[in-house]
């Protein structure tokens, strides 16, 4: 059976994607900065250091494919200089590294499947985005396109690649829908600016399934974005949470924009930004959603 590379395989995405390929029967090495700290028994894990841009050879020429998930978290911290430059650094020279084993050690990888986001869109009210579209220009669209550019360079090497621009996850076990479930433990669904903004959003069971998808189906290749394709509005995506989560025991609440400027500071943007992002070119490919619609997946998410 196959192998598989996951970098940040430790992570909310690669979490649940090793999950799969161990069931699948696939062998999975995680790449980590702390692969002493990891205890998945059904898992190598192999050490790379963006840093000093070693890495493990005898895992990259075990490889038959490698999934790049590895990042600073964008969500997590304030955006200070530094953390911007790390953010940066952490998927640009993380590409570099991957790219310069595959170009100096002899292996077997087939292709190359990585991370991005919607990040790279502008904010434009009524269109929607596709593949072809051109980055916007703000730090989060910068870095993302810096980041897609490096990775794109294994390409050179004779390797397939596919990118898929992902939109904000939802997931029970960490990512932004713990972070939007906070206040409404206290009974709050609690909407952010205007709610009028739109989110691309994806269910983490989605999101695995298109990884996997990109490792089983060999004609996959090129630029996809990760989006469910039913776009919603923050207030949509709150009040459907709140809905499945409480039924009608909650009061809606709003953080106005000048309070979240405040509070997260430039990162604001995030939760801010307007953007819709089209899911036609990866559905053309036959690719089908378990949970197309914000409703469907609250009630998968809230239902256990
Ligand atoms: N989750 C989302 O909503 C979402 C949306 C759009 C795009 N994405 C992208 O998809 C990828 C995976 O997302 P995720 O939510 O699974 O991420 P995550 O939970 O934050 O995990 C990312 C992994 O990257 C590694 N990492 C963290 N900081 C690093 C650094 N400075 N240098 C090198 N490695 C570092 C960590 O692994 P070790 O500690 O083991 O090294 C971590 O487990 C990320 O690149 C993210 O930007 C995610």
């Amino acid at each position: 059976m196959d192998t598989v590379i996951i970098t940040g395989g430790t992570g909310l995405i690669g979490t649940a994607l090793t999950r799969l390929l161990l069931e699948r029967g696939y062998k999975v090495i995680i790449l980590s900065r702390r692969p002493d700290k990891r205890s998945n028994r059904d898992v190598t894990y192999a050490h790379w250091n963006v840093e000093t841009q070693t890495i493990d050879k005898e895992a990259i020429q075990q490889a038959d494919y490698i999934v790049h998930l590895a990042g600073a978290n964008v969500g997590e911290k304030r955006w200070t200089a530094a953390r911007k430059q790390e953010i940066t650094d952490s998927r640009t020279k993380s590409s570099e590294l991957i790219y310069t084993a595959l170009k100096n050690f002899p292996n077997k990888v087939k292709k190359v499947i990585s991370a991005s986001a919607t990040g790279f869109y502008g904010e434009y009210s009524d269109h929607i985005f596709t593949e072809t579209d051109p980055p916007a220009t703000d730090y989060l669209a910068t870095t993302t396109q810096a980041w897609e550019q490096s990775i794109s360079k294994v390409t050179g090497l004779d390797k397939k690649l596919v990118i898929f621009r992902t939109g904000i996850v939802l997931s029970q076990d960490g990512g932004a829908l713990k972070e939007f479930y906070k206040p409404l433990r206290f009974g709050f669904a609690t909407i952010l600016g205007s709610g009028e903004q739109f989110v691309p959003w994806i269910h983490i069971h989605d999101i695995v399934r298109l990884y996997f998808n990109a490792i089983v189906n060999d004609r996959l290749e090129g630029i996809y974005n990760a989006v469910a394709p039913n776009p919603v509005t923050n207030r949509e995506l709150i009040l459907s949470m709140a809905r499945m989560a409480k039924g009608k025991s909650f009061m809606t609440t709003y953080v106005p924009s000048f309070a979240l400027k405040l509070a997260l500071g430039e990162m604001s943007v995030e939760v801010l930004k307007s953007v819709k992002a089209s899911a036609d070119k990866i559905q053309r490919t036959g690719f089908q959603y378990s949970y197309p619609t914000i409703n469907e997946a609250m009630e998968q998410l809230f239902s256990r």
